[in-house]
């Protein structure tokens, strides 16, 4: 069997804030956040919900897979950002489409999340029990940024990226996905975290609602995405039979052109080979490879055939990478 991306899509808040609106309202400037990061400007949610992006993103992929709702017998949602405790986000997106007869559920592996959901709807549609997977990748981030601690919240944006799968019968030319690797490192999970509600009862000392914020250590995270991208890429490429120079698109989480470039001057391959869309989106986490997969495929810029590396890093620590045939 093979597992193919049949349909892409994606959403973004209307609400574009750049980084000259930031130095508005904080100690910041275009200058510094360009110069160290690559980000322009970011889409934030005003009106939208994470269920909505996520939707929207979700019908555009089924649009141009040609693919009913009702077909979908598996939705994955990866997201640190759901708008509800409960229910999860998969189970939203599911009755907003009216995917009754899909199995849903929500993934946790931060900005990773899109990477370890393919792979999970992968398996399920790699047996031949399930035909027809929506994998999706949604957040709003700016709910659980610090708006007082510049060094994380010019970072980030809210946004959805979707991808419909199919498992299609083999034809000989070797098409979907060859290779999926991921990994995990919660020893160094420190580095990158948001605390949820703390153990609060009327029989723990203390009794209060507490809200908690993402805090990073932004060069740690930088050191570990340079040394970690590059090998997974490496491993999942080798484990797919092929060659770094073998590969046309390399669509990389969406963090920092800083580590974008390096990872690509580690594998010894051209910028050209990377494109970017962290300008105007900032880091969305767990949608930024949708997002940009679904730029890409909907600008013409990836062809029937040509050979992509999605690869994601992030909290946890986790990464990840995955490998297709377009
Ligand atoms: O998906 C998760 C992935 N996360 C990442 O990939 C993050 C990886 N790390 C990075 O991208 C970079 O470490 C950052 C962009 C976060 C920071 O760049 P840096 O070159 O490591 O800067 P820094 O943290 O060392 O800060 C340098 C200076 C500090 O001032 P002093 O102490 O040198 O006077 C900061 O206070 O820049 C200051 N600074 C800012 N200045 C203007 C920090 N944030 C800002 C800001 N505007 N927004």
């Amino acid at each position: 069997m093979e597992i193919r991306i049949i349909g892409t899509g994606s959403a973004l808040p209307a609400r574009r804030v750049t980084n000259e609106d930031l130095s508005h309202i904080m100690d910041t400037s275009d200058e510094w956040i360009k110069s160290r990061t690559g980000i322009r400007a970011r889409h934030l949610a005003v009106e939208e919900t994470t269920t909505g992006l996520a939707t929207e993103a979700a019908k555009k992929a089924l649009h141009q897979a040609d693919v009913q709702p009702e077909e979908l017998d598996v939705i994955i949602a990866a997201t640190v950002t759901a708008d509800k405790f409960l229910p999860n986000l998969s189970c939203e997106v599911q009755s907003a489409l009216g995917a009754k007869n899909a199995v849903a559920f929500d993934l946790n592996a931060a900005c990773s999340g899109f990477l370890f959901a393919l792979d999970v709807a992968r398996r399920y549609l790699e047996d031949g029990t399930h035909k027809k997977a929506l994998v999706i990748g949604a957040e709003t981030l700016s709910k659980i940024m610090d708006w007082q601690d510049r060094s994380t919240c010019v970072l980030f944006g809210d946004g959805a990226g979707a991808a419909v799968l199919s498992a299609c019968e083999e034809t000989g030319e070797k098409r979907g996905i060859l290779s999926t690797v991921q990994g995990s490192d919660g020893s160094r999970g420190e580095v990158l975290r948001c605390d949820n509600r703390p153990v609060s009862n009327p029989y723990t000392a203390k009794y209060e609602n507490t809200l908690s914020y993402v805090s990073m250590n932004g060069q740690e995270v930088y050191k570990f995405a340079v040394k970690t991208v590059p090998e997974v890429i490496k491993e999942a490429v080798a484990a797919a039979g092929l060659t770094v120079e073998e590969i046309d698109h390399f669509l990389l989480h969406q963090a920092n052109y800083r580590i974008i470039e390096s990872v690509a001057k580690r594998l010894h391959q051209p910028m050209e080979k990377f494109p970017t869309n962290l300008e105007e989106c900032g880091n969305i986490s767990a949608a930024s490879v949708p997002i940009l997969l679904d730029n890409e495929n909907n600008h013409g810029m990836i062809k029937k055939g040509e050979k992509i590396v999605l690869a994601g890093f992030g909290a946890g620590l986790t990464w990840g990478a995955a490998v297709l045939v377009w």
